[in-house]
């Protein structure tokens, strides 16, 4: 393998090609613990042209090739796994360039290594905003962001990743470049590069750079905190918000589990008390005017009223930012309780239609009294989408059979904006036919034919070796 890594030195450069155990170690290994594998070498391009070189050579050596970004995902589809072929990670780190704002057509230029919190401070720099921000926003990339096809919390305003993506430079398996970023909204001219490769997690291509949508900023800002009774109460009472107040940002719940955890990390009493068997629900309004008066005459409007058991209004941007933090820090809350009990958490991203959340609640709820397991929801409401942590799981198999399988019966997804990964490809039949499944992987090896580009990621076949944990 020396030659190999000296193969990948004469590309990148030296100082560019990481072979030291130790060193790639934090590439290796997902940010939960959770999925693991071994690199050949952790290799950093810098250009276009070197990811060309790079995949040319990997194709030619048969050597596969996991991209790489902020290292956030989990669903193990940013680290490698154990057995099968030699494989590179591809640290897109370096592509970290951001081009200048144009405000005549509100976008942007951002290389795939360009942090979601960078695309945003530069873009408020100029006067505007983006449309896509997650609490993972100082770590995870522009091209984790794009091969994941990430939501987060402004999804109900702008929608997903995808929609944000007007232009795309990307290098296949060949190591030719394909795409264009010209950010043409118009544009009628055959294959749409950026509709092809968002959410193919790293399976078609390796995303370089994007030409990325930006939205206004908003200088005026609240935020509530509101406590319902159930969760289908808090579905009934985001409709009516979402029916007058234009200025909604986000509407994210934390169910009473989660709010326990949350504050029990951030040591804070929370503003507002919900029953046992309720929810929290956070509501986000930005706008060019103070949009309090319209949330709160929302929230306390005659249809709203008997659905709210308790509310906290926040302006100012200290009181906001700690408003958020009951919200935005349960990750990292879940991350440390794990840390605590010495086995990582375990995570499901699902969503479905919003009348069936309750029912998919309970059958969480009960899996995880079967298995033993505490179980932390939250999510992001409008769009049905909870994410499931199981705390102390043993039968993760199991948990996911079940949810899962209970999520496709109610017309939901196994993943709302994490990804398939290896964590859920055993999955995929669930919620795809093998008619979908074949024409996947008929244009995965169309643009692959030597299948380098992160194998196992995406597909529902049988892993040709053993030694992953995870279903
Ligand atoms: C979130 O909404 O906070 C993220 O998707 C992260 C998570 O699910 O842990
Ligand atoms: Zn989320």
């Amino acid at each position: 393998m020396t030659a190999v890594v000296d193969t990948f030195r004469s590309i990148v450069g030296a100082d560019h090609v990481l072979a030291d155990p130790d060193v790639c170690r934090g590439h290796e290994t997902d940010w939960t613990g959770r999925f693991q594998g071994t690199a050949t070498a952790v290799v950093r391009p810098g250009s276009t042209e070197e990811v060309g070189a790079v995949l040319a050579r990997c194709t030619a050596l048969g050597i596969s090739v996991i991209a790489q970004g902020g290292n956030t995902g989990l669903v193990g589809g940013g680290v490698p796994r154990p057995g099968g072929r030699p494989c590179i990670v591809l640290s897109m780190l370096r592509f970290a360039d951001l081009g200048a704002v144009d405000t005549q057509s509100m976008q942007v230029t951002a290389g795939a290594g360009v942090t979601l919190a960078a695309w945003r401070d530069h873009a408020r720099r100029a006067g505007t905003d983006t449309p896509v921000d997650f609490a993972a926003r100082d770590s995870a990339t522009i091209g984790g962001a794009i091969a994941t096809n990430a939501g987060g919390s402004r999804v109900l305003r702008y929608g997903t990743m995808r929609r944000q993506v007007a232009g795309i430079e990307a290098v296949l398996a060949s190591g030719e470049t394909v795409g264009s970023l010209a950010g043409l909204p118009k544009e009628t001219a055959g294959l749409h590069w950026p509709s092809l490769l968002c959410g193919s997690e790293g399976t078609l291509a390796v995303v370089t750079r994007a030409r990325l949508r930006l939205v206004p900023l908003f200088e005026q800002a609240t935020t509530a905190l509101v406590a319902t009774r159930s969760i289908t109460d808090a579905v009934a009472l985001l409709a009516l918000v979402r029916d007058s107040v234009t200025s909604l940002d986000a509407a994210e719940v934390v169910m009473p589990a989660a709010m326990e955890i949350i504050v029990g990390h951030l040591g804070r009493r929370c503003p507002v008390e919900a029953p046992s068997a309720g929810c929290f629900v956070m509501f986000d309004c930005t706008d060019r005017f103070d949009p309090t008066d319209q949330l709160t005459a929302a929230l306390a409007a005659d249809g709203a009223r008997p659905l709210v058991v308790d509310a906290a209004v926040a302006t100012d941007a200290t009181q906001r930012s700690r408003l958020l933090d009951f919200r935005d820090r349960i990750t990292e809350a879940i991350a440390s309780a794990a840390t605590s009990l010495g086995t990582p958490p375990f995570k499901l991203d699902v969503a479905a239609p919003l009348a069936t959340l309750d029912d998919l609640i309970d059958t969480a709820s009960r899996v995880a009294d079967h298995d033993g397991a505490r179980l932390i929801p939250f999510g992001h409401l409008a769009e049905g989408n909870l994410h499931l942590n199981f705390l102390g799981a043993t039968d993760h198999v199991a948990i996911a059979a079940a949810v899962l399988g209970r999520v496709a019966e109610l017309g939901g997804t196994i993943s709302a904006e994490h990804g398939i990964g290896i964590a859920k490809a055993p999955w995929l039949h669930l919620i795809r036919t093998p008619a979908d499944l074949a024409a996947q992987a008929a244009v995965r090896k169309a643009l692959d034919p030597a299948g380098i580009l992160n194998p196992g990621v995406l597909d529902p076949s049988p892993p040709d070796t053993s030694g992953t944990q995870e279903p």
